[in-house]
């Protein structure tokens, strides 16, 4: 144990997590609960739930949940100790000192030693840069056109030529090879050992949001290939999770990021005045970085190069971002690259002027199509029509939608009304398309990551939902007549589904459910393992506060039985479209009605 549960009861006490939370995500009230948009995956719509009376959060997105603390170690990304310390600053208490458990405290110690390593590294690389040896390091800096005090801001630095320089600097300051090697800053192989990762090349070293050494990137000085080495993934290094220049970004003012390729360009665009310059980490945009940055803003201006790697990379995160809500733009930089080389040749106003021009994504979708198809030809014009509406159809919002068409039909000389018919006439037809395609083929890799995720979240609702079912036979009468095993996904879950409520609707009174006889019922070893952990599945947290499972309203659960019973409807309306399945939506949306009645 790392605090006594005194202490962690204590501390957890004297904070309201509703106060915790509030700063990083905007609650809303709604009946006992709170709602937001959930900061740990993205959503349109709140699932995100506070709890003042559990002092809990749960996600019905993607299942993330736990106390304060969770929410502190998981947003801030802070140890137990660190997010312990955050909520004991808040109320004045003094903590005792720690009485580690030996795994947290390893954990502990390694991230610390990890970002020691880090900082020292770059500590190693900036005073080298400014050593004689760093000269060339710092004539090509020069030579690119940065000052000194953005190399300071950007604590660049320089690696030299020899292959263990760094390693055996950081063995002298104490650290272990075995950590060493584990930070990424060194590699071994069997000839030489442990040695430096990083030879003759300009040093990014790469900030957490908080601004602490997370990796680097190193770029050689002329065209020798690779171009960039970046530090490997560490327990301190996301790339999925962080962001070049967002430490800085995320002061600035500008009310918008923009999103670019390069570690140069970054840089070049802060030195510009641009400081809401970020890029991700010679890794594509993920979904996770999207949601890092819509805590900041509600629009990002992307910034890619206009050739086709460049073009479908803004497509691609057009898409993230959108998912995410964050509004979003596209720079035009022609005839130059990146924005490194724009603001060299064009000047920062000229810069100014391309931000404020920044094409709306939608045009942008619709320009880069229009180059698929020859407008001479009908047959292309129709297909590129169809395209369009397409597009449309992609505005849930009946007004944004005709907005759009309208901008677009005077753009491309389209009839109005001509596009509205193509609009009508693809909703139907492509709504065809849609239900009978299967559906991964209509996935993108970014869709099926997120689809993973909404299944696992799923399953997780599920088994919260078993369980409670099966420990509170209150709760399973005041919700059965609105739930069929039916709800559970094909397999284990439905299965153990089937049995809980054979068992429960066969029994009188207040017997204790046999949940070992359910799991018996499976043949394979896997098979009731993954049953057992059906039933093991509770929303109270470890230390948190006047925890009386009794007390408790039922309406959480209700609440997860809400989220079961929509994933259920969206599979039945997803399968085969006959007139059963129609009637079975009808009564299952009857009954989620019902369900979310009770929950109010
Ligand atoms: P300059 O070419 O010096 O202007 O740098 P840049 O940052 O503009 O680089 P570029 O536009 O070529 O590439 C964009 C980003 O992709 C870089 O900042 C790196 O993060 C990444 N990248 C480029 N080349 C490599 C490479 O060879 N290996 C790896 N791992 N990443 C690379
Ligand atoms: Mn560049």
């Amino acid at each position: 144990m790392y605090y006594p549960d005194e202490v962690v009861g204590e501390v957890l006490r004297s904070n309201d997590i509703v106060d915790i939370i509030s700063p990083y995500v905007k609650l809303k009230r709604s009946g006992a609960n709170y709602f937001g948009l959930c900061p740990f995956h993205n959503e349109k719509s709140p699932s995100f739930s506070v709890s003042r009376e559990k002092q809990i959060f749960y996600c019905f997105g993607c299942g993330a949940g736990g106390n304060a603390l969770t929410f502190l170690m998981k947003y801030e990304n802070a140890s137990f100790g660190e997010a312990m310390q955050m909520l004991a600053d808040r109320s004045g208490i003094t903590l005792p000192s720690v009485n580690y458990s030996e795994e947290a405290k390893k954990r502990d110690q390694k991230r610390e030693e990890l970002l020691s390593i880090n900082k020292e590294a770059a500590t190693y690389y900036f005073h080298l840069l400014r050593s004689e040896k760093g000269a060339v390091g710092m004539r090509y800096l020069l030579q690119r056109g940065l000052t000194e005090e953005t190399m300071r801001i950007f604590g660049l630095g320089f690696a030299n030529g020899s292959a263990n320089d760094l390693t055996a600097h950081l063995r002298k300051k104490g650290f272990s090879d075995e950590a060493i090697l584990e930070s990424g800053v060194a590699a071994f192989d069997e000839r030489s050992g442990l040695h430096d990762k990083f030879w003759n090349r300009v040093m990014f070293p790469i900030q957490d949001v908080t601004g602490r050494v997370i990796g680097f990137g190193g770029r050689v000085m002329g065209d020798a290939k690779p171009k960039y080495l970046n530090s490997p993934e560490t327990p301190v290094f996301d790339k999925s999770r962080n962001l070049y220049g967002l430490s800085l970004a995320r002061r600035s003012r500008a009310g918008h990021f923009i999103l670019c390729e390069g570690y140069m360009d970054v840089i070049a665009m802060h030195q510009a005045g641009f400081s809401q310059a970020v890029a991700s980490l010679g890794t594509s945009f993920t979904e996770g970085q999207a949601a890092v940055l819509k805590r900041y803003v509600q629009d990002v201006i992307l910034s890619y190069d206009s050739d086709t790697a460049g073009t479908t990379a803004a497509l691609r995160n057009m898409e993230i971002l959108q998912k995410a809500g964050i509004g979003c733009r596209v720079l035009d930089l022609t005839p130059y690259k990146d924005p490194d080389e724009f603001i060299k040749n064009a000047g920062k106003e000229a810069f100014a002027e391309r931000i404020r021009d920044a094409e709306n994504a939608f045009f942008f979708k619709i320009r880069m199509k229009e180059k698929e198809y020859r407008m001479d030809d009908p047959a292309q014009r129709t297909r590129f029509y169809r395209e369009i509406a397409r597009a449309l159809c992609g505005f849930a919002d009946a007004l944004e939608r005709e907005n759009y068409l309208k901008a677009i039909a005077a753009k491309y000389f389209i009839g109005e009304e001509e596009l509205r018919k193509a609009v009508a006439s693809y909703s139907r037809v492509g709504g065809e398309e849609v239900a009978r395609r299967p559906r991964p083929a209509l996935r993108s890799a970014a869709g099926e990551a997120s689809a993973k995720k909404q299944e696992e979240a799923q399953l997780k609702n599920e088994a919260l939902l078993l369980t409670h079912l099966a420990e509170d036979p209150e709760f399973y009468r005041l919700a059965e007549p609105y739930l069929s095993a039916d709800d559970f996904s094909e397999g284990i879950s439905k299965r153990a589904a089937e049995g809980l409520f054979r068992q429960l609707n066969a029994q009188e009174g207040n017997q204790p459910v046999n949940v070992s006889a359910i799991i018996a019922s499976f043949e394979t070893e896997e098979e009731q393992q993954a049953a057992a952990g059906l039933f093991q599945q509770k929303l109270s947290v470890r230390g948190a506060p006047g925890t009386d499972e009794d007390r408790e309203s039922h309406r959480v659960y209700l609440d997860v039985a809400c989220a079961v019973k929509r994933a259920s409807i969206a599979r039945l309306a997803e399968s085969a479209q006959d007139e059963t399945t129609l009637e079975r939506i009808i009564q299952s949306r009857k009954a989620l009605k019902a369900l979310s009645a009770l929950a109010k």
